[in-house]
């Protein structure tokens, strides 16, 4: 068995696609990678001798893997519009049997419909807050809701389509919102009771197999799961009071107007082992593999709601919630990078179990 690979990063990047094409949304492509992400996941790949290139996530994936011929992929490739984008790449190499880090097609695509998601925990028992799906807009909204909802598309990632204007306090602007959001995004829009209380993430890394296929075997608990310290999210002074919104997203930690950001979360110990019991849950209900990365917010009552999942959790060093977690508890991007691709590697069966 081979210990070095060829190994393909996927991804989409995103200053291919400037400017923006007319028909889709301001804040289109706001989740792609940049080139600098890449060259930094390819080196932390280096570092134990395997041999990476890049290979773009667009029509020609295809072709190009067939003549680079990778032992592996390295995917974080968002993918290219339609339903289930981030689903796309896996479903392409499932296709020529190529193995691939995190998350399968099912997880991928259920985890980047986030309506879909909230059925599967709640049928699950895991606490979510209040929800309904509008399709066309003209639905009626159900008796039970309470004002302010929040309103954002049902499948988009990065804070796309969520701005101060997701909040809404009125049949009005809820009628306007939800019609904005079919509109511009080209799909359902999902509406919730707003969660007024404390934001967290928290990610996690593992799997049943991690301690024998990781390189740092210390870190996972006997059930093969690592929680980084939680990152809270202080919205409450940026631009977009209490709202994570896209512009936020695409900011550097630091300028006054981007969010506050707490790592690890000053909490109590039972609040910190029910975060991190919910998104290890929330991780498994939904069958997704090796990382996620789960946003939860406290509600009126205290009491966490899970918002939504991300299987394929931004990456880049210095930046991505993810990789301030690690950060935090002295993680070294490259070992992150790693055990990612071993987990996975482990998995597929290119590892001898040790
Ligand atoms: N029901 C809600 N109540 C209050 N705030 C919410 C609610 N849903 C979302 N938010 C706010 O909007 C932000 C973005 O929402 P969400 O995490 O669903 O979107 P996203 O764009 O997929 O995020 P990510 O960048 O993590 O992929 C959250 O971080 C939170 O600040
Ligand atoms: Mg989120």
């Amino acid at each position: 068995m081979k210990s070095h690979w060829k190994i393909a990063v996927i991804a989409n990047i995103k200053n291919k696609y400037e400017p923006i094409p007319e028909g889709l949304p301001p804040d289109a492509f706001s989740d792609y990678d940049s080139i600098e992400t890449i060259d930094a996941i390819r080196a932390a790949l280096e570092v134990d001798g395997h041999t990476t290139t890049f290979i773009h996530a667009d029509r020609t994936l295809p072709y190009a893997l067939q003549e680079y011929q990778p032992d592996f992929c390295f995917n974080i490739a968002e993918g290219l519009g339609g339903d289930a984008r981030e689903a796309q790449v896996p479903a392409l190499l499932e296709i020529l049997e190529i193995p691939y880090t995190a998350s399968r097609v099912l997880a991928n695509a259920i985890s980047l419909d986030k309506t879909l998601t909230k059925r599967i925990w709640r049928d699950n028992g895991l606490p979510v807050s209040q929800f309904q799906e509008f399709t066309t807009g003209n639905e009626e909204l159900e008796a039970t809701f309470e004002f302010p909802l929040f309103v954002k598309p049902s499948r988009e990632g990065t804070g796309m389509g969520i701005d101060a204007k997701a909040i809404v306090y009125s049949q009005k602007e809820l009628n306007e919102r939800i019609h904005y959001l079919i509109k511009t995004y080209k799909q359902p829009a999902l509406v919730e009771t707003f969660l007024s209380g404390r934001e967290f993430t928290v990610g996690i890394l593992g799997g049943s197999e991690a301690k024998v296929y990781s390189k740092n075997p210390t870190w996972y608990d006997e059930k093969g799961y690592h929680c980084f310290p939680i990152l809270e999210l202080d919205t409450s002074h940026s631009n977009s009071p209490w709202v994570y919104d896209n512009e936020a997203k695409s900011k550097d930690v630091g300028p006054p107007e981007s969010p506050g950001y707490f790592c690890p979360a000053q909490i109590d110990s039972v609040l910190e082992a029910e975060l991190k019991r919910l998104a290890i849950r929330a991780h498994e209900t939904i069958n997704a593999l090796d990382v996620s990365r789960t946003d939860i917010r406290l509600d009126k009552h205290g009491e966490p709601q899970l918002i939504e999942i991300n299987t394929l959790p931004g990456i880049s060093p210095n930046y991505s919630d993810l990789c301030l977690q690690a950060n935090a508890e002295g993680i070294a991007y490259a070992d992150l990078v790693l055990d990612i691709l071993y987990l996975a590697a482990g998995r597929w069966g290119l590892i001898k179990e040790k």
